[in-house]
């Protein structure tokens, strides 16, 4: 594709400059990318109701079309420009989340082209937490789609640099304000089976939508390992460079996970690897010399865990580093969601 010069915009992430935001809301409506924050992860933007544009996230990303794109709104109100049949159950939750890290999959409204839904008669909507994403919704007066501003396959960008160093040159505009505070995706929940199913784990945790919804299903663990459960969610994703083993822990580090991780790393230090750990604050692991660490959080803070991971990653390739070990931290709240980001990253995962 013909390069395209990326300028950089910085706004404050919690009051923005207006005319910063007239200026990328300008490049939406006339059919142009635009990169901007979200609480989550950084999103590359386009206007949702214009084919021609929403093609251009595609190319942007050399993500392949039948890989379908979330819209965001600034307020559930605009739900029935984008969707139809809506249940009586999206006010509660809309009411709880939003604005804020869930997404949910609805019938389609016709004013959403198909380039948006790769063809299903279903749409992916969210209202978006970010002061940034917000405004930029509101002036630009349109729904935007917008997928992670990742190319295809690697982890999601949590910082402008991220963005640049995959889409520089392929996007017309980057809003900069700093780093996401979630740090994961959105949690993907479909209303349009039989059963609230989450599609993908995500910075709502499942035992908030129980509290709201009862029993959850989680495609993910019913279905067999390396199944989509949607289209998109393709069981190789959110990956580095670097050789990525996951050893599968519960939230405190036992003595056997600290164990294996050591081993881990020996083995690949006696092969003359340069490697990498991500572990938390606290884990007492027998490291090898030379070994990058990142030290993503407390395991007590989840939260701060999920904020640090694709940061970690990316860090740590940019280090050069040729193998990375990992380890996850349970399946409760937040813990889900990082330990599918790590298993669909992975080379390999291990149980300790
Ligand atoms: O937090 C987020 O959700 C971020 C920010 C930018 O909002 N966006 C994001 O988009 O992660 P993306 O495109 O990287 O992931 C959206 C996922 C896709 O993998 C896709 O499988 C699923 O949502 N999805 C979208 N539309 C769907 C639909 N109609 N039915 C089922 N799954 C859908
Ligand atoms: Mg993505």
């Amino acid at each position: 594709m013909e390069p395209i010069a990326t300028e950089v915009l910085g706004v404050d992430p919690s009051s923005p400059e207006h005319e910063r935001i007239e200026r990328a809301a300008a490049v939406l409506r006339a059919g142009g990318l635009v990169a901007f924050p979200t609480e989550t992860v950084y999103g590359l933007g386009a206007n949702a109701l214009d084919a021609e544009a929403v093609r251009g996230i595609f190319r942007a990303k050399g993500r392949p079309a039948e890989d379908p794109l979330i819209v965001h709104l600034a307020g559930a109100a605009e739900l029935p420009e984008v969707a139809r049949g809506i249940p009586g159950i999206v006010r509660r939750l809309a009411t709880r989340f939003w604005p804020g890290p869930l997404t949910l999959v609805l019938p389609k409204g016709p004013a959403i082209p198909p380039e948006v839904t790769a063809g299903l008669d279903t749409v992916a909507v969210r209202v978006p937490a970010h002061p940034v994403a917000l405004a930029l919704i509101r002036a630009a007066g349109i729904p935007v789609a917008a997928p992670s501003a990742n190319r295809f396959g690697r982890a999601s960008p949590t910082c402008a640099r991220h963005v640049l160093d995959d889409l520089e040159g392929r996007i017309h505009l980057v809003l900069d304000a700093g780093p996401t505070t979630v740090g994961v995706e959105s949690t993907v929940l479909d209303l349009t089976g039989p059963r609230p199913t989450i599609l993908r784990p995500g910075g709502v945790p499942r035992e908030a939508l129980e509290e709201v919804l009862g029993p959850v299903e989680v495609a993910e663990l019913t279905h067999a390992e390396g199944g989509a459960p949607s289209p998109g969610l393709s069981a190789s994703h959110y990956a580095v460079t670097p050789e990525l083993l996951v050893v599968e822990s519960p939230a405190f580090l036992t003595p056997a996970v600290a164990a294996r991780i050591g081993e881990l790393l020996r083995a690949e230090a006696g092969r003359g690897r340069r490697v990498g750990a991500i572990l938390a604050t606290e884990d007492a692991v027998e490291l090898p010399d030379a070994t990058e660490v990142r030290r993503v959080g407390s395991a007590e803070d989840l939260e701060a865990v999920a904020r640090g991971l694709f940061a970690a990653m990316r860090e740590l390739e940019a280090l050069g580093v040729e193998v990375i070990v990992a380890r996850t931290f349970g399946r409760h709240g937040l813990g889900l969601a990082v330990h599918d980001r790590l298993r669909r990253a992975a080379t390999r995962t291990l149980a300790p």
